[in-house]
């Protein structure tokens, strides 16, 4: 229903540094079906996947490869039947120390949290009301991630920076991640579903993306050219933009709430 991006260890023998082609937009070359397999479809083209949730399951898929840098983006139409209760987010697999970074819609009323985890559990909510109904139609959710700074875009308007403050003592993402989807059910903490009204549909498109497979210390390189200086801030137009949506539309953000404020919240201006 969303997508996250979420650490996940393995060893690959053999890396191919092989770059995303972002102009192939089939979902079979780069993603695969991860569970749900009678919840999840895909059509011949391989340009838009459906992923149902329903009482008996919900369902997922993710990227083959991991990652060390990129530009990753997709389009998502969340389900239009209006209920809470669903969310995108992971389902905790690895708990505590791990990177994530994450959009989720937790139920179809537009609102949308992003979260990043730090080498720990999380807790870096921002939640924004969307400026349109994310269930009407496709929208694109995009995260960079390089050496200098992480930002989530909606609809190509950056609405959070995560930047690299290591030289502050702040960890920053520094193992490879795959990106996942998946829509399940989490009424314990995002409000009962109203299951008359199932099957909840979440359609995906436009599936190819820029991104450098592999160890974070080998994705650094400006031959990317995301991790190009245009890359490492945003120019003063995009943060203008970024500071007009985030005054309308954020609903909450743990840098202005006491107990979950952390270190980082001091360097992100
Ligand atoms: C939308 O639903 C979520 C989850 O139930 C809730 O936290 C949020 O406050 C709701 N937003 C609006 C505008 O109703
Ligand atoms: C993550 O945290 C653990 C435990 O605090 C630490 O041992 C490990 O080195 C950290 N990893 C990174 C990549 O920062």
């Amino acid at each position: 229903m969303a997508f996250f991006i979420t650490i996940f260890i393995i060893f690959l023998c053999a890396f191919t540094m092989q770059l995303g082609n972002a102009a192939d937009n089939n979902f079979n070359t780069y993603y695969s079906y991860l569970w749900g397999s009678d919840h999840f479809s895909v059509d011949p083209q391989g340009t838009e996947v459906q992923l149902k949730l329903d009482r008996s399951s919900g369902a997922g898929f993710r990227s083959k490869l991991e990652y060390g840098s990129g530009l990753f983006h997709i389009r998502i139409k969340i389900p239009d039947k209006k209920t809470g209760g669903l969310t995108s987010a992971p389902d905790n697999q690895a708990p505590g120390n791990h990177f994530e970074l994450d959009f989720e819609f937790p139920g179809t009323n537009g609102s949308m949290i992003t979260n990043v985890f730090d080498n720990d559990s999380g807790h870096r909510e921002q939640k924004f009301q969307l400026w349109f109904d994310p269930s009407k139609d496709f929208h694109t959710y995009e995260i960079l991630w390089n050496p200098h700074q992480i930002v989530f875009f909606v609809d190509n308007i950056p609405i959070r920076v995560f930047k690299n403050n290591m030289a502050q003592g702040i960890t920053y993402p520094s193992t490879p991640m795959h990106i996942e989807a998946s829509i399940w059910d989490a009424e314990a903490w995002a409000g009962p579903v109203d299951w008359a009204q199932a099957p909840f549909i979440a359609h995906y498109q436009d599936f190819g993306f820029n991104a450098c497979p592999g160890d974070v210390s080998k994705c650094g390189s400006q031959q990317y050219f995301w991790n190009g200086p245009n890359y490492w801030e945003l120019s003063p137009a995009q943060k203008q933009q970024m500071e007009d949506y985030r005054g309308k539309y954020i609903t909450y953000d743990y840098c202005n709430d006491h107990s979950n404020r952390k270190k980082e919240c001091s360097f992100n201006v």
